[in-house]
């Protein structure tokens, strides 16, 4: 079974998780404060003020980084370079996969696309993919 953890404050975040736990019947915990982690999974967040990671996905990623195989973000393009960023730093800091990055709550191309990339990529390795350890 595939665990998601997500961030969200508007609601954009925990929409996508629903959707994509529609499809799947994954698990997902939203993030909180002083939270235990004992299950693996991914993390899908946003990306707030100018290209920042939200506090609390910092906290998260701080404590637990080494249960994360994945990080995505949502975000809106009206903000051009910084787009989602919250992912891309994530990954640098952590070593972290990039998975996938989506508007707001994501359609259902990218809910499919966001589905699939994480059942293909990262199904169970923090440093990703099965199908690069068997290439
Ligand atoms: C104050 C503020 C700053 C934001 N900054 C960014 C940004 O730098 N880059 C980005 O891609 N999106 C940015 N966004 C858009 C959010 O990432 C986007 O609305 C996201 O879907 C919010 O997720 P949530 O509804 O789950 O909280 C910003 C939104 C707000 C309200």
């Amino acid at each position: 079974m595939i665990h998601l953890y997500y961030d969200s404050k508007t609601g954009n975040v925990r929409r996508f998780v629903e959707k994509v736990i529609q499809v799947t019947g994954w698990s997902a915990q939203c993030i909180q404060e002083d939270m235990e982690v004992d299950t693996p999974g991914h993390l899908v967040t946003f990306t707030t003020n100018f290209g920042k990671v939200p506090p609390l996905t910092e906290e998260f990623m701080k404590n637990h980084n080494d249960k994360i195989f994945s990080v995505s973000s949502s975000g809106n393009r009206n903000w051009g370079r910084n787009f989602a960023i919250a992912a891309d730093k994530i990954s640098a800091i952590y070593d972290t996969s990039l998975a996938f990055k989506f508007e707001l709550s994501g359609t259902m191309e990218d809910i499919n696309q966001f589905i699939d990339i994480i059942k293909n990529q990262y199904y169970d390795s923090k440093r990703g993919s099965k199908k690069l350890d068997i290439a």
